[in-house]
């Protein structure tokens, strides 16, 4: 490990020489500035573990520089007793300590070591209260996709900004909206999901926004919407891309306004949610076909997360496999063969980690007692689609070392031929949904 890095800014050039000489001997790296305008630039090229600030500087004040430097736990003030005061209130404003002038050389190593060491363990604990965020949402994934995907999640959680989940079918959207809720300070509230793609515009509304007694027929007591009920917490939007024009606009006025009115009411209410979207449509493209609301996209646009297909991140595979063999295997110790590894890794994934998800349930059920699961068990499985993909059967011949693409490609057009399109049937046999089936029939110009 290299030495840590340390600042001491203060206008006192014999104290400061003193200091920096000092800590040298003790072995760090250390530096001075003699101002704040001087220090200021020394933190963002030096980036130190720990600043050494004065409470007075000729160009500024330590407890306006603390608010400046925005992480406070990064100093530890430098005070005369006659400023006392001051070194309270820097503490109260979360600085990591004080030292007092005349510094007692001793106390100076001891209190630096002390305040490094709590950086490293609140880092520490953030870091695990983040992973811990993430494992209550059970997010899988070791790769450096889902490494940054946890990064953004981690950081856009501490805010209420609108956020848009894009990904493919099956790839976690749903599980990063959680892992939204989970890590932000509304964890301890509601998650309401509202699956868009399943209502009919009236329904939606009122489901969205709740209704008044009397407001249609039918509405016979008050109701809350589900804005209310995830009041404090997260409200879920899932399939935005599938809402009407109509429901749009109403998003779209809650969006900018923060505010809503149940159905038959008279006056609008505060909505006190974070809204997370999902799609799995290319908004941006919806909106050229003039299909979806260019303000609206940008307003729910305000923070973009995108999930990977897991064709894309295969190193990931491995640990999804086991993770769903261990959570379903329960007290019995199944384990994958590497030879079943290798070949869950090299395939293509079109339902992503759903339909992996499901192939491993199935593997653990079809090898009933043995302890190791074979690629026998996962041809089993997939059906034909696997042995299409080893062995060539069913009349497949490809030249030489073909894509996966094209292998899906190839077999998708050669299970709806054999099924006569009936996508219900194709879905299953590839072990996937039918709506994943009918965006790989588009995809692949076969819809
Ligand atoms: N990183 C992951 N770790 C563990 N499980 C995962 C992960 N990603 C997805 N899953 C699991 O895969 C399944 C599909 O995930 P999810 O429902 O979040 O996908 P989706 O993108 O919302 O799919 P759809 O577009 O079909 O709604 C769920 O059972 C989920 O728990
Ligand atoms: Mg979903």
């Amino acid at each position: 490990m290299t030495n840590p890095t340390l600042l001491v800014i203060e206008d006192d050039t014999v104290l400061n020489r003193l200091l920096v000489g000092e800590l040298k001997q003790s072995g760090f790296a250390a530096h001075g500035s003699y101002n704040w305008t001087d220090g200021r630039s020394a933190i963002d090229r030096l980036a130190p573990e720990l600043v050494l600030l004065d409470v007075h500087l000729p160009d500024a004040n330590g407890l306006d520089i603390l608010a400046e430097i925005g992480d406070s736990r990064l100093v530890v003030m430098l005070t005369a007793n006659a400023s006392l005061h001051q070194a309270v209130e820097a503490m109260r404003m979360g600085a990591a300590d004080y030292l007092a002038k005349p510094v007692n050389l001793d106390e100076l190593e001891l209190i630096i070591r002390r305040a490094l060491e709590n950086r490293r363990l609140s880092a520490e604990h953030e870091c695990r209260r983040s992973e811990e965020a993430m494992r209550m949402a059970g997010m899988v994934g070791v790769g450096p996709a889902m490494t940054e995907l946890r990064l953004l999640i981690e950081a856009v959680a501490q805010t209420d900004v609108t956020v848009l989940v894009q990904g493919e079918s099956g790839a976690g959207k749903e599980l990063v909206a959680q892992a939204v809720h989970h890590a932000s300070p509304r964890r301890e509230r509601a998650f309401v999901a509202l699956d868009c793609c399943s209502l009919q515009d009236t329904l939606f509304e009122s489901e969205l926004f709740g209704y008044e007694k009397g407001a249609f027929t039918g509405a016979d007591r008050r109701k809350p919407g589900l804005i209310e009920a995830a009041a404090g917490g997260t409200l879920f939007l899932d399939e935005i891309g599938d809402i009407g024009p109509a429901i749009q606009a109403k998003l779209l006025r809650v969006l900018e306004t923060g505010r809503f009115r149940r159905i038959g009411a008279t006056s609008d209410m505060r909505a006190n949610v974070r809204i997370v979207a999902a799609t799995n449509r290319d908004l941006a493209t919806l909106v050229r076909k003039g299909t979806f609301r260019a303000d609206l996209y940008y307003r729910l646009n305000a923070f973009m997360l995108v999930v990977p297909p897991l064709r894309l991140r295969r190193e990931d595979i491995p640990v999804l496999a086991n993770y769903f063999l261990a959570a379903r295997a329960g007290g019995r110790r199944q384990r994958l063969h590497p030879e079943a590894v290798r070949y869950l890794t090299e395939y293509g994934w079109p339902g992503n980690v759903r339909e992996l998800r499901n192939v491993i349930e199935r593997a653990s059920i079809l090898s009933g007692d043995t302890p190791v699961i074979t690629p026998a068990h996962l041809l089993g499985l997939s059906g034909e689609m696997a042995s299409a993909a080893v062995d060539r059967g069913n009349g497949f011949q490809f030249d030489d070392e073909p894509a996966l693409e094209k292998i899906e490609h190839e077999y998708l057009a050669y299970l709806l031929d054999k099924y006569r399109g009936n996508r219900r049937e194709v879905a299953k046999k590839l072990g996937v949904s039918e709506r994943t089936c009918y965006r790989m029939a588009e995809r692949y110009g076969l819809g």
